[in-house]
């Protein structure tokens, strides 16, 4: 495991040690080497990435920043282990395209026996499996944009400290980021969207919530035509997906929080002239936007049952 220190990390040491098939082999930090922390009440202490035994794992978990993580991934795979990349850096969009994406729900006989794949990350997890059954049915208007709103907890800017992220400056606000259609995961989000057959635009706005976990977002679509039932198109595209979960109301975060789920909720929209959707989509950016779903891939990649540790 690569960058075990940070949050991402720290979160998949712990569904390591608690996976009935997989053993923690290694564990790497920067500024953290050293230290000695507990997952899932097993003590884990953090050696320098250089030092860490590449050869000695088959599968290598790469939790570093974006940027770091690539020569990490090369390194690992020249070594012979299979690679799940947590970081942006094979994300399709950004520019190594051919690594297959690892959102099971949309991607799975990709993933499956897969050498390198690249996890989602947590926004685009959250809005891409909310979008997914409308753009497959083709039933987004032409010419019209989708807007996502997201909200997400603190530790999706991960452990290292900075001024902006001090309790002082989240605690009791409510603020925008990432602002005009700017946030990186943008480019992740936009190739998958065309990937899909999307012709519509995205307007994505992420908002920094004033809690430790989870993403919920709100998103609007205009559609082709009126849909008799609102949420058919999600039950009926993930019926028997283990870890989607399409419920009867607006998803809280404490219902996803320390979960690997999805909860997605649709409704239509009253008082508008064209006929549109607000689609709700909740995650713990931690677990399904990060740990529990890079489990999930490396339970395909290496064949085991694809819940195995996560349930
Ligand atoms: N947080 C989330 O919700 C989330 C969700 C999806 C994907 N991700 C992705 O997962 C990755 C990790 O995110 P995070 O939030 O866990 O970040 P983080 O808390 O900042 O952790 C980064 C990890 O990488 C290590 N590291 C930093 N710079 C390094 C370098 N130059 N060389 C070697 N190791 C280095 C850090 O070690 P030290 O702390 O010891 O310095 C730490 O272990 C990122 O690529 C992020 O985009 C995060």
């Amino acid at each position: 495991m690569l960058g075990a220190s940070g949050y991402a990390g720290r979160e998949l040491c712990a569904l390591i040690q608690r996976h009935p098939a997989l053993q923690l082999s290694f564990a790497t930090a920067n500024e953290q080497r050293g230290q000695t922390v507990h997952a899932a009440g097993r003590p884990v202490t953090f050696v320098a990435t250089e030092d860490a035994p590449l050869g000695d794992a088959e599968l290598v978990f790469s939790s570093l920043p974006h940027g770091a993580s690539r020569e990490w991934v090369d390194a690992a795979r020249a070594a012979g282990a299979r690679v799940v990349d947590l970081s942006a850096d094979l994300r399709p969009g950004n520019g190594r395209e051919g690594v297959p994406y690892g959102l099971p729900e949309l991607t799975r006989s990709e993933v499956r026996g897969a050498a390198v794949v690249a996890n989602p990350g947590c926004y685009p997890t959250s809005v891409l499996l909310a979008l997914a059954p409308l753009i497959e049915r083709d039933l987004v208007a032409e010419g019209s944009a989708m807007i996502a709103n997201s909200a997400s907890g603190v530790t999706g800017a991960g452990n290292t400290p900075k001024r902006e992220y001090l309790f002082g400056e989240v605690a009791e606000d409510y603020r925008a980021y990432g602002v005009g259609n700017t946030h990186r995961h943008l480019k992740e989000m936009r190739a998958t969207l065309e990937r899909l057959g999307s012709t519509a635009d995205l307007v994505f706005t992420p908002h920094l919530l004033p809690v430790t976990r989870g993403i919920l977002s709100s998103i609007t679509v205009e559609l082709k035509a009126p849909l008799g039932d609102a949420m058919e198109p999600w039950r009926q595209r993930f019926a028997g997906e283990p870890f989607i979960e399409v419920v009867g109301a607006p998803p809280r975060l404490r219902d996803v929080a320390y979960r690997n789920a999805v909860q997605l909720h649709a409704l239509p929209l009253t008082g508008t002239a064209r006929p549109m959707l607000l689609v709700f989509s909740a995650i713990d950016n931690l677990v399904k936007g990060a740990a529990g779903q890079a489990i999930q891939n490396a339970n395909l990649m290496l064949e085991l049952d694809e819940t195995a540790g996560l349930l």
